[in-house]
């Protein structure tokens, strides 16, 4: 029987859900004991975690490194993802860490040189890489099903805003929220993405606008072929937490998401899909996708496999929500920085 300790850092709103995943990994794989050890700076929040799952509660990060863990999940808010990812290399460990790298591309391309520099095995979380609708989108596109690709179509909506405190140091929402998407682009299509045009607004919170976001926006992109998609994103979506790719060819289209839980209803009489509940937020729609990210971690620390979302990836998808902010705020297209 082999011992897996993971050492975990931040346990809010998705945190909670990786501690959880990590806490239930011993089912998934054989022979393996896990074992969990967390910090966050909101110390009596995460003892009260620790406690619930079984795991263990040490006061810092540097206790934790010093404690000797196998692996490093890094789920602490964006902008201090490069020094914790840092850490992690320089403790000699492999490292999860949630999107983005950091707040913008200048941020992230220190850490790049970083964990290049000290071979450091770094996975980041871009779950929708492991959900079973992007799987087969990826499929069908790669067998050529769908014919030449005429047009793409992705959507981000979450219900209700997460709190502006974390609005203020996300990024923004093309780098927060429109980057699953720009690199889901990329990942499927295996092209790179090479001008952006983007536009938003602010109707819901203006404490929103005040932190310089926007609540809602839709960015145009095109690919080294000429092909363009386009990216949507809300914090406002009422009917539910909406995810979607429609990807439109000469021969057939698809749809990501087009399930009964689908946050739409049909405006034609006498249609009754979708009838199920829609997904309220993030942590529901992926739940399959973000244990399946975790035992890939598990997975790439044990060495039985290779790395599923590399940083050099994370930050390419990072170079076109830094050109869709720039667009968004100069209102002119904007060539990617490839
Ligand atoms: N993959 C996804 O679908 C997805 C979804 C949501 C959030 N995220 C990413 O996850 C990260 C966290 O987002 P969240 O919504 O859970 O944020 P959050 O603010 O709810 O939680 C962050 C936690 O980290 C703690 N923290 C901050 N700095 C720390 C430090 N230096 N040391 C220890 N703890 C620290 C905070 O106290 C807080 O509990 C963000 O980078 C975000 O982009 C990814």
């Amino acid at each position: 029987m082999k011992e897996l300790t993971l050492g975990l850092v931040g346990v809010g709103r998705i945190g909670v859900m990786h501690a959880r995943n990590i806490a239930a990994l011993e089912g998934t794989l054989p022979d393996v004991k896990v074992k969990l050890r967390l910090t966050d700076v909101a110390a009596d929040h995460a003892k009260r975690v620790a406690a619930d799952l079984g795991a263990e509660f040490v006061p810092s990060v540097e206790e934790l490194l010093a404690t000797g863990v196998d692996g490093l999940v890094i789920a602490a808010g964006t902008a201090v993802h490069p020094e914790l990812i840092m850490a992690g290399v320089d403790a000699g460990i492999p490292v999860f860490c949630e999107k983005p790298v950091a707040v913008n591309v200048a941020e992230s391309l220190p850490v790049l040189d970083y964990v290049e520099a000290h071979n450091g095995v770094v996975q980041i979380g871009h779950q929708r890489r492991f959900d079973a609708g992007y799987l087969e989108a990826k499929r069908a596109f790669g067998a050529g099903e769908l014919g030449w690709i005429h047009s793409l179509r992705a959507v981000t909506c979450d219900m209700t805003p997460p709190p502006v405190s974390f609005l203020a140091t996300s990024g923004g929402l093309f780098c927060d929220c429109s980057v699953h998407d720009f690199d889901i682009l990329r990942w499927l299509t295996g092209r790179e993405i090479v001008e952006v045009y983007a536009k938003g607004s602010n109707n819901g919170d203006p404490e929103i606008g005040a932190v310089g976001d926007v609540d809602t926006a839709l960015a145009v992109v095109t690919f080294d072929d000429g092909t363009v998609a386009t990216v949507s994103a809300s914090r406002y979506n009422g009917a539910g937490h909406d995810v979607r790719l429609e990807i439109q060819g000469s021969q057939s289209s698809l749809l990501v998401g087009l399930d009964e839980q689908l946050a739409l209803r049909s405006a034609e009489a006498g249609v009754p899909f979708p009838s199920g509940a829609p997904h309220q937020t993030f942590i529901e729609r992926f739940e399959q996708a973000y244990q399946d990210e975790m035992a890939a971690f598990a997975d790439l620390i044990l060495g039985n496999r290779t790395n599923p979302c590399p940083p050099q990836d994370a930050v390419a998808a990072s170079r076109v929500a830094d050109a869709a902010q720039e667009s968004l705020e100069t209102g002119l297209p904007v060539t990617v920085k490839l």
